[in-house]
């Protein structure tokens, strides 16, 4: 059987962005948002998004960007619409990525918190815009 170690430590949680990213990059319903809007790169925006996790999976407040984790979706989504689409697959991506990783407590809390924020951006965005098209 598969014995799989739980989310430990920043390393853990880099290696995670990282194979993260490097499916999304490439996915068909997805990548063309980072590859062709935001343009990204993924020296800079990793570290970014690996603080963001780490405060939430090991209350270690290291993300000080606040509302920016909001906001810059809000951006995006006039630039690109985000639709429900998209977060769907970016939960799967980010799912598929933790499930092949780990497992555990940390494993099951980034699957949780994952949806909520999701679930949460997508209202937000829904609210700003027309909420049929997401
Ligand atoms: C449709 C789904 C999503 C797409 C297409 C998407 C795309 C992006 C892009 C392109 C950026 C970089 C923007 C820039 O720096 O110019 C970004 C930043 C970020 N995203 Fe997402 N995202 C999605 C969902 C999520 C979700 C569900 C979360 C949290 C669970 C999340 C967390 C973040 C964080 C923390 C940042 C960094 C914000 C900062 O600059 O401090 N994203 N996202």
């Amino acid at each position: 059987m598969n014995q799989q170690k739980d989310i430990e430590n920043r390393e853990d949680i880099d290696k995670l962005m990282w194979s993260f990213y490097d499916r999304m990059m490439v996915d068909p319903v997805i990548g063309y948002i980072f590859t062709h809007y935001a343009k990204l790169d993924l020296n800079v925006h990793i570290p970014i998004i690996a603080d963001f996790w780490e405060t939430i999976l090991f209350q270690r407040p290291v993300y000080k960007r606040g509302p920016k984790a909001m906001e810059t979706h809000f951006d995006l989504n006039k630039k690109v619409q985000l639709r429900k689409q998209h977060f769907t697959r970016w939960l799967y991506l980010f799912h598929e990525t933790l499930d092949e990783l780990y497992s555990g407590t940390k494993a099951t809390l980034a699957k949780e918190r994952s949806i909520s924020i999701a679930n949460l951006m997508q209202n937000r965005i829904g609210k700003l815009g027309d909420c049929t098209k997401i």
